[in-house]
This record gives structure tokens, sequence and C-alpha cells, in this order.
């Protein structure tokens, strides 16, 4: 696939453009998550690195896992005022999550993807995640972390993640880690951030998972405790929020949480609920099952409330309406104590461009962001 004209752009005047990253980082004296943490509700995009991204169906769309489409995407989010956007690591096998759609079997890397896009954006945080314990040496990642720091200057967040699935470690001829056990080895081996400036992130539900994040994570994702209907995620996660946030206190620590709602806008309510359905309707049945009994079997806790077919739509929690109603979400979100949305899209480049047209605008009017 060629590269869309706004990367060739991009990719001609890299160099340019990170000399201004600089400048603008000495004009505010603010470090990349500072700045973002202005707003009072950060906003994030879950890029689609997977094949499939969030959603196993066959309802058409234009999303895919290329490095061109992710990166046409990050520099549109950037433009659009997001503050970071984000790349999950998964490991499978051939057919991936299986069905006809072979579901997420093709993926990119979001370590070397977030080196790439370094030099193509210069203000939106960079958030890759790593599987720590997968036969990586401390220092092979120490380094690597360092170098896309320096790369992004600044802007680079390392997602620790200690693998929740039997398989995943198998394929790297490791033998499973016991759930805890995980948790103290990720406490040694993760690489302290270098200049205070690695974003260190980390998506714990479990005690053992918290006690490691409150220690040493700035940006705690986290998932609804009631599954992915609107109305109970709100009312449980005020004292997951919470919970978390005492938690670090108590390390001296203050995090932010955030969530990542799959967002589905259209005009009317009348058409969000129209497309919800479409997808529905196209899933892919072998896809979804598979899908949905990877995170009922792992020993991690996050994502356990989800239904099957929450897990057809994908992602947390499901927000689906017209612009106001979108907006009235992350209001109600906001309140239940999220910091954040890192929000998944089924159809990325155009409900991204929709929501950058009319949810954003919207969420300024709401007081959800700054400027
Ligand atoms: C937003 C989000 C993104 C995640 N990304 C990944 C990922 O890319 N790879 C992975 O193996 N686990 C990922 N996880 C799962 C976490 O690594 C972790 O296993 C899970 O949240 C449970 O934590 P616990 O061990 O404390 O119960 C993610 C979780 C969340 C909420």
């Amino acid at each position: 696939m060629a590269a869309p004209a706004v990367l060739r752009e991009r990719r001609g005047n890299g160099m340019a453009r990170m000399s201004t990253a600089l400048d603008l980082t000495k004009t505010d004296g603010l470090k990349p998550l500072e700045r973002a943490a202005r707003h009072p509700l950060m906003l994030g995009l879950f890029i689609p690195l997977q094949q499939g991204a969030w959603s196993p169906s066959t309802w058409p769309r234009s999303t895919s896992w290329s490095f061109e489409y992710n990166a046409e995407c990050t520099v549109r989010a950037e433009e659009l005022g997001f503050d970071l956007v984000f790349g999950l690591a998964q490991w499978l096998g051939k057919g991936g999550y299986g069905g006809d759609m072979r579901f997420r079997e093709h993926a990119i890397d979001p370590l070397l993807v977030t080196a790439a896009l370094a030099p193509l954006t210069r203000n939106i945080i960079l958030i890759s995640t790593v599987h720590i314990l997968y036969g990586w040496h401390p220092l092979h990642l120490a380094k690597f972390a360092a170098s896309i720091d320096h790369m992004s200057h600044g802007r680079w967040g390392l997602n620790v993640v200690t693998g929740y699935k039997t398989s995943e470690y198998e394929m790297f001829g490791i033998v499973p880690i016991a759930h805890d056990l995980r948790y103290e080895m990720a406490d040694f081996v993760a690489p302290k951030p270098v200049n205070g400036a690695v974003i260190m992130v980390n998506a714990a539900s479990s005690g053992a998972g918290l006690d490691y994040a409150a220690k040493h994570s700035d940006l705690i994702f986290v998932t609804s405790p009631a599954g992915a209907n609107l109305d109970r995620a709100c009312e449980a996660l005020p004292p997951h929020n919470a919970k978390i946030k005492a938690h670090a206190r108590r390390h001296g620590r203050e995090v932010k949480t955030i969530i990542n709602p799959h967002v589905i806008c259209r005009e009317t309510e009348k058409e969000a609920h129209a497309q919800f359905r479409a997808i529905v309707e196209h899933q892919d049945p072998v896809a979804a099952d598979n899908f949905y009994a990877t995170f009922m079997g792992g020993d991690q806790q996050s994502w356990k409330a989800a239904t099957r077919s929450d897990w057809v739509i994908g992602g947390n929690v499901h927000v689906v309406g017209s612009p106001e109603q979108v907006v009235d979400a992350f209001v109600r979100l906001h309140k239940a104590g999220c910091d954040g949305v890192q929000v998944n899209f089924y159809d990325y480049l155009s409900d991204l461009e929709f929501f950058g047209a009319r949810v954003v605008p919207l969420m300024k009017q709401a007081g959800l962001r700054a400027g």
C-alpha cells in the first residue's frame, strides 16, 4: 500500500518536526503526560494493530492492521487534539482467533510501530505494550525504552503486561508463571524511567497487579467491573477508581486512570444503534466464541464481567448514540472517576473523522477538554 500523502509529507519533514517538538516542550515546561492531564478528561485512541481490531465481525469497514493505516489514524488523532495512542500486544498462532475471518491472525508489533510513529508526530503520546516476561533481558528493554523515549522526546509510554495466556508462554517455550509471582518479577524487571521521562502504564485489576501498578505506573487502564453496559459500569467504576488511586497514594503516588469505551457514534441515536446491530448480526461466531473464551479463561481479573455478546463489539464499556449522547456518557465516566477515555472504533478512519468533527467540539463545550 502506498503511503498516504500526509505520511509522505510527515516523513519528509520528520527532523524539522522533531525540533519543533523540543521547542514546544521548552515553552510550556510540561512533560507530555502533564500536558495531557490538563484536560479534565484525557483522550486517547486504541489503534488497530491487530486484524479485525476489537470486533469479530465481518460487517464492511476500512479498518486495517497495516502500518500505513495505523500511522494515518495516529497523525489524524494528533491533528484532532487527541492526547495519546495505544497499541496492544498479543501472540496468536496461525488463524488467530479463528472463524472464517481468522480474527486477529495478522498484527504488527506495538514497540516497533511506536518507534516508527515518533518522527511522524510531535505532540501525541505513543504507548506500546510489552510482555516483559517473555524472555526479554531487562537491559534490552531498558535500552529500547530509552531509545524510543529519546526518539519521541519523552512521548513514549510502556504498558507493562505480564501475560495471562498459557498459550503465549508456551509459544516462547517458557513454563507459565503463577499470577502473583509474575508481578513480583515485573517489579524487578521493569526498566526504571529514563530521566523521569518514560511514561509507565499498566492495566492491573488484581491485588498483586495493583500493588505493582501503584508503585510503578503513571497511567492505569481500568476495565469496567460490571461489563460493557454503561449504566452498570458507571455504578461500579467509582469505588474501583477510588480503590486504585488510594492504593497509589499509599505508595506516595498520584496515578491517572483511563478506560477504553467502544464508541459507535452517528448523527442520530437510531443510526448508531443500527450500526451496532449490523456489527452484531455479521459476527463471526467461531471467532467470537474463541475471543470470549480467552478472557474468561485466563487468570487475569480484568474483563471478567463482560459477556460473549459484549465481545462481539469488543473493547470495554459500549458507548452508542448521537454526539450529544456520547459526550453525556463521557461526562458520566468522568464523574465515575475516570481521568481519560481511550476510544476504540469499528471503522477507524471514518469513525475518527466523525468523532473529531462532531464529538470533540462538544467535549470542549461540556468542559471535558481544556482550550
Ligand atoms: C486497556 C487494556 C489493555 C490491555 N492490553 C493488553 C495487551 O496488549 N496484552 C496483554 O497480554 N494484556 C493486556 N491487557 C491485560 C492486562 O495485561 C492484565 O492481564 C489484565 O488487565 C489483568 O490484570 P491482573 O493480572 O491484575 O488481573 C490489557 C488490559 C487492559 C484493560
